[in-house]
């Protein structure tokens, strides 16, 4: 691994600590190295704190070591302003001369913008440094910005024999399927996407909460799919624990356009089978985790039936199996 990629991978490594706490806004992380030494990193801690570079440059109290210091970023600097001034700015008043970064902003207002300011002040900007790792960091935001649709996570849990449910009413309780420890990762899951979507029937039959309270981590918004308007307003999804979507289309398109249009970046559907299936089908899906427990109940719900997909990963969680599927037709895993 040569220097840059060994600083970059740094970057990248801190920016992750941003997840769940940044979004809209993407995980960054930069570190300032002189002569081959970091002396300061810092990375996007939530939305509206300061930017990496900021928090990196900040650090410094020995302010001549700038003109002789490399500053690596996982993301082009921003030249805009937006909730905070731009990062171009800081970089340029604190004279550092050479600047390295994985790979470009999308968003609109930036778009190359900061690498070209940067370069027409003198600065010396070296881009592509480990490009598509930190495009896949920030996954949700690059699909957000260059699909105009939000992340989607396909999540459920089946039978050996797959199944999702045992055919039943809304008075009679689910089929236990899943783990604990499986339980408690989808809940930590949940507190890393902005948004959470049901099907109508899941709705009405499960009546879920869709928090995050088996783990610490941000409620996610709740969007439930009720076309003709008939779920009752006593679902806890319709309590005001956190706020609620709710969406009156059954076409998945116009479902993304909606989340949208309201700056989702990233949304896990955990069900039903129905709505599930149509993303599939769909096409309009980037990654699906599956998890199969050991046991058979012979009837039911069917699981969805993935196509499109291969599987990137497989886990053992207990006695429960994590399937970790990527979608061919996503941009993020179209490489692949
Ligand atoms: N094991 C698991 O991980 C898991 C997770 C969640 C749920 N479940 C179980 O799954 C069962 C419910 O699944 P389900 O397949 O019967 O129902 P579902 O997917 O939750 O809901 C299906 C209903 O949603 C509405 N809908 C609107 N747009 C849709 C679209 N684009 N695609 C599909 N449906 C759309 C339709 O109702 P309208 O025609 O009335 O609009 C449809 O009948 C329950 O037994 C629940 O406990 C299991």
């Amino acid at each position: 691994m040569d220097n840059h990629h060994f600083f970059m991978q740094r970057c990248l490594q801190i920016a992750r600590n941003g997840l769940g706490n940044v979004a809209p806004n993407p995980m960054v992380g930069a570190v300032l190295v002189h002569h081959g030494t970091i002396i300061a990193e810092g990375y996007h801690r939530a939305c509206g704190l300061p930017h990496a570079e900021v928090e990196a440059i900040g650090q410094v109290r020995s302010t001549a070591l700038f003109k002789e210091s490399t500053l690596y970023v996982s993301l082009e600097p921003c030249c805009h302003f937006g909730k905070t001034p731009p990062c171009t700015d800081l970089i340029l008043s604190s004279k550092i001369p050479r600047v390295v970064v994985a790979v470009a902003d999308p968003f609109h207002k930036v778009n190359g913008g900061g690498i070209e300011r940067l370069q027409k002040s003198g600065v010396e900007v070296i881009t592509g440094v480990l490009e598509q790792e930190a495009q896949h960091l920030n996954r949700r935001f690059f699909t957000y910005h260059t699909q105009q649709r939000p992340y989607i996570i396909l999540k459920w849990a089946q039978t050996a024999d797959g199944f999702i449910d045992k055919q039943r009413t809304p008075n009679e309780p689910p089929a236990a399927i899943s783990n604990a420890a499986a339980h408690r990762l989808s809940h930590w899951w949940r507190g890393q996407e902005q948004a959470i979507m049901v099907g109508t029937r899941t709705a009405l039959y499960d009546n879920p909460a869709l928090t995050t309270r088996l783990c610490a981590g941000k409620n996610p918004i709740r969007v439930v799919v009720d076309a003709d308007g008939k779920l009752p307003k006593t679902l806890q999804l319709l309590d005001n624990q956190s706020n609620t979507i709710v969406i009156e289309t059954r076409e998945v398109s116009q479902m993304l356009q909606i989340l949208y249009a309201k700056g989702l970046q990233s949304v896990i559907v955990e069900g039903g089978a129905a709505l599930l299936q149509s993303f599939i089908s769909s096409g309009l899906w980037d990654e699906a985790r599956v998890f199969v427990a050991p046991q058979n109940i012979d009837k039911g719900v069917a699981a969805p039936l993935v196509h499109g997909g291969h599987t990137a990963a497989t886990c053992s969680i207990g006695n429960n199996t994590l399937h970790l599927i990527h979608s061919k037709q996503s941009p993020t895993f179209r490489r692949y």
